[in-house]
């Protein structure tokens, strides 16, 4: 079992298949499984997205209709394993549609990337950029940033910080504009071509090179992009909240809403399954549209943390003006062009539904997203609870994966309508 396989990557893919078979004891339909989930005509484009592709894992790409964000209306595309996600974003849609719809604040949407060098001198003589180093580094970059300028793209701002309590360590930041591109192959490629001549600044520069010499440790972009922040927002009078508030009088539903989002806002624990809630949704359409889910989670959680302690994203306010208002802001580096978005055919799709936005708008729309399944879900946990909503799907998951006919499957769903559903109740229920 401790064995190497050696060459794993250089061999065919039937070969692999093979191997894996033989090495772990796998049933002799492995490969028929995997064949069945391979596309007839484009598994080359998918095979050649990753390494030692073997098939393909299909997630379900669904839709939320009826997302009113900025007096648009988006039919959303969300690829999504987990049930319940796209219902309650469409319910917080057609509800929000109908109550001045989601309204989007762009902050900015720069994005950054360091080249980390070790130099022993004294952090005083960055408090401004060296003179003649921006010319150069720009100058490098020439070749790549060209492109990018025409489309209203390119470097922005450079800046050299020091690392905060350590001798001799510095970033040198650089702030670019990538448009609708994510742009990390952009941003990645400028910060790898100005290593060289950044060390030679260095070392060619007496009044640096007398503190010895310039060591370039490693240069790649950041993935914390505080300056890509989007903020979305609903806000409705507290007596249109009635459809969400399970009988409840709106007034009490408000406020209870709001201490559920006020405990998330202080309470960790809770703050992490409230912002899951977010990512529910917000995920949901960074994957469906080909976009870097893991760069945005990392952003997102990063950014709930940014005071010390990691809190809700959203927050909740009952206006003086007897209005209920929820946002939600996040970090979002989001691109329309570039990456897997045009090459990965449902990808592609996805942003042709959206009506090809542009990364901004895109920004929007997953923010808006995440809001609503994030309304949706504080919604029910201050009312029903969550496991009504789940139940239906989980019953009808759990009687597919006991092989239930059809048949058997209407009388259960029947059965367990105002009963609570445990396997081993639903199995019984077959046995009978
Ligand atoms: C489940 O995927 C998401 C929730 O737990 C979010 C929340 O608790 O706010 C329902």
């Amino acid at each position: 079992m401790d064995q190497i396989i050696k060459g794993f990557s250089k061999l065919s893919r039937e070969e692999k298949i093979e191997i894996l078979r033989r090495h772990f004891q796998l049933p002799e339909d492995f490969a028929e499984i995997l064949k069945t989930f391979r596309h007839p005509d484009r598994q080359k484009l998918f095979d050649d997205f990753s390494e030692n592709t073997l098939s393909n894992f299909y997630l379900p790409f669904g839709v939320a209709p009826n997302f009113k964000i900025d007096d648009n209306m988006y039919v959303v595309p969300m690829v999504v394993e987990e049930s319940s996600v796209v219902a309650a974003a469409s319910r917080a849609a057609s509800f929000w549609a109908k109550n001045g719809g989601f309204k989007t604040t762009i902050h900015n949407t720069l994005k950054k990337g360091h080249i980390w060098f070790k130099w022993d001198g004294p952090k005083s003589f960055f408090a401004n950029m060296p003179e003649g180093l921006e010319e150069k580094l720009r100058e490098a970059v020439v070749p790549l940033t060209a492109n990018m300028e025409k489309r209203g793209g390119g470097v922005r701002a450079m800046e050299i910080i020091p690392l905060e309590g350590e001798y001799g360590l510095f970033q040198l930041q650089i702030s670019f504009e990538t448009v609708n591109s994510m742009g990390a192959n952009f941003i990645n490629s400028c910060l790898e071509e100005m290593k060289e001549p950044l060390k030679e600044f260095f070392n060619i520069n007496k009044d640096f090179k007398q503190y010895g010499e310039t060591e370039i440790i490693m240069a790649i972009l950041s993935n914390y992009t505080t300056e890509c922040l989007v903020t979305s927002t609903v806000e409705c009078p507290i007596e249109a909240l009635s459809p969400f508030s399970a009988g409840m009088e709106p007034a009490g539903f408000a406020q209870k809403f709001k201490r559920a989002v006020d405990i998330a806002l202080s309470d960790t624990s809770r703050a992490v399954t409230h912002n899951k809630g977010i990512f529910n949704g917000t995920d949901a359409v960074v994957i469906a549209t080909g976009n870097d889910f893991r760069a945005a989670e990392a952003a997102g959680h990063a950014w709930a943390a940014k005071d010390g302690k990691y809190r809700s994203l959203s927050s909740c306010e009952i206006t003086e003006k007897g209005t209920f208002k929820m946002d939600l802001t996040l970090p979002l580096a989001l691109g329309t062009v570039g990456g897997l978005t045009r090459l990965h055919p449902m990808a592609a799709l996805a942003l042709e539904m959206l009506g090809n936005p542009s990364a901004d708008e895109l920004m929007g729309i997953a923010a808006a997203a995440g809001l609503a399944n994030n309304f949706s879900a504080v919604a029910s946990l201050v009312t029903t609870g969550i496991q009504k909503g789940h139940m239906k799907l989980h019953l009808s998951n759990l009687l597919k994966s006991l092989n239930a006919t059809e048949e058997e499957q209407k009388a259960a769903m029947d059965h367990f309508k105002n009963e609570t559903v445990s396997a081993l109740k639903v199995k019984e229920f077959l046995k009978r």
